[in-house]
């Protein structure tokens, strides 16, 4: 069910103004009709009210229809106008057209069947015009906000010739320094240079090409040559059958997040470079501090399987395995017993501390016995490693405990590798005890 429609009737004729609303009744017996004897009285009226049509008698006791409808406009009311002419006012209802008048009716021409086609088709212009300016405001408000991001963004045509840009924001000027003239109609690979990273450029070629949406963070140039690290958001758009029209890429200017990191990384490695010499000196270069896996000693010739440990079992076969390993590789008897009971602690504090782990045994036969003892616990906190490896029976969770430096007196060599991933301890025993040297080999 509709509303009924409102309608004021503004005429100081009251023989127009009966013309008028009878001939609307006829077709719009519910409609709520009100009249107005002047252009002041009208413009009241639709302040306080709102109307579905305004009917304006040209000649009006305080102006024309033209002044009154601009009156209207001036408030704000955007209701359809019908102008209501009388004989040889075509000109003056013309200009009111050219204001915005919907329609003028000749005062002649007064049939219901006339105003109600007038009414119908003002009423569906007007809605119309109402929703061009409902996706007129939305567009604005979307280039408004375009304009206004802090990122750069653009838009390309994958439709013409090696998808050019067809659209740019002033922060993607801000970010790359190349106006739109300068990069509108160019397809955006001119920001890379010969540092950016193929790999990504080809993940994005991939994206591009599967129409998915793709993230990447790669080197790009700006106009005055210097570098930027772009975290740049590519998304295709499609129309109502699914098509891509477009492409909308987002740029994010991460140079300093990125400069802050790479300055982290680079303290980190050097820390890490200052534990490792300095362990490696405590310890007469028994204690090998690892930063990657890359840093491990190269794996020996395999001596068993894999051994699971958990508080259920398996330390004691590793135990088992290493001692035999250290049979074969003929280890003298005392150092074998160190190397049993060195490899003993160290499993026991990856079950301890991570609850699980896996031991393995390799051997070499220039007479090296080689265990590793791995586990996903959640490692050593740098702050924690001269305590968990240098002090006697040390222990607290999340650190090797108790044995670790037991562990560094019995045995020749020991290369821990600690993180939030994981830790994992590789002990190396000769069948003969090296002479005393530092740094050991592997560190020069
Ligand atoms: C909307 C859009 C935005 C893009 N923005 C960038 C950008 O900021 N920096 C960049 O290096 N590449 C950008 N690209 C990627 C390149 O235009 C190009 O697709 C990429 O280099 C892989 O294709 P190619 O092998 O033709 O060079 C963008 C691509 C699209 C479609």
């Amino acid at each position: 069910m509709h509303d009924p429609l409102h309608i004021l009737i503004a005429s100081e004729d009251p023989a127009a103004r009966l013309l008028v609303s009878d001939a609307l009744r006829c077709h719009y017996p519910d409609a709520d009709i009100q009249d107005a004897h002047s252009c002041a009285e009208a413009a009241a009226l639709s302040l306080s009210q709102s109307f579905d049509c305004v009917f304006l008698d040209n000649t009006l006791p305080d102006g024309t229809a033209l002044i009154c409808l601009q009156e209207l406009r001036a408030a704000g009311k955007s209701a359809p106008i019908i102008v209501l002419t009388n004989q040889g006012e075509e000109a003056l209802a013309q200009q009111a057209l050219e204001a915005g008048a919907m329609d003028y009716v000749p005062k002649s021409d007064l049939s219901p069947t006339v105003l109600a086609h007038c009414l119908r088709s003002a009423l569906r212009d007007s809605r119309s015009q109402a929703q061009v300016r409902q996706a007129y405001k939305a567009l604005e408000l979307r280039d408004r906000a375009i304009a206004a991001a802090s990122n750069g963004i653009v838009i390309a045509d994958p439709n013409q010739p090696d998808c050019p840009i067809i659209h740019c924001n002033p922060a993607f000027t801000t970010i790359t320094g190349y106006a739109p003239e300068e990069a509108l109609g160019r397809n955006c690979r001119f920001l890379q240079g010969a540092e950016t990273d193929g790999e990504y450029v080809q993940q994005v070629r991939d994206c591009l090409q599967q129409e998915t949406d793709c993230q990447v963070v790669l080197k790009n140039f700006r106009k005055d040559g210097t570098l930027f690290w772009n975290q740049l958001t590519i998304s295709p758009v499609r129309d109502h059958q699914g098509h891509v029209t477009h492409f909308i890429g987002v740029q994010t200017d991460i140079t300093q997040r990125r400069l802050a990191e790479d300055a982290l990384h680079r303290s980190r490695t050097r820390q890490q470079a200052l534990l490792r010499d300095l362990f490696a000196s405590v310890t007469e270069g028994k204690l090998i501090l690892c930063g990657t896996p890359d840093d491990l000693p190269p794996v020996l010739d395999r001596f068993t399987d894999p051994v699971p440990l958990s508080q259920a079992g398996g330390v004691r076969e590793l135990r088992q395995h290493t001692l035999r390993a250290c049979v074969a590789a003929r280890i003298p008897e005392a150092r074998r017993f160190d190397m049993e009971t060195a490899v003993g602690e160290a499993a026991m504090n990856a079950v301890v501390h991570a609850r699980t782990g896996t031991g393995h045994v390799f051997t070499h036969q220039r007479g090296t016995v080689q265990v590793h003892v791995t586990d996903a616990g959640k490692g050593i906190a740098v702050e924690n490693l001269p305590n968990a490896t240098l002090r006697r029976g040390y222990s607290s969770a999340g650190t090797f405990g108790h044995g670790f430096k037991m562990i560094l007196q019995t045995v020749d060599r020991v290369f821990l590798l600690t993180g939030a991933s994981g830790t994992t301890v590789v002990i190396e025993q000769d069948r003969e005890a090296p002479s005393p040297h530092w740094p050991h080999p592997s560190l020069a």
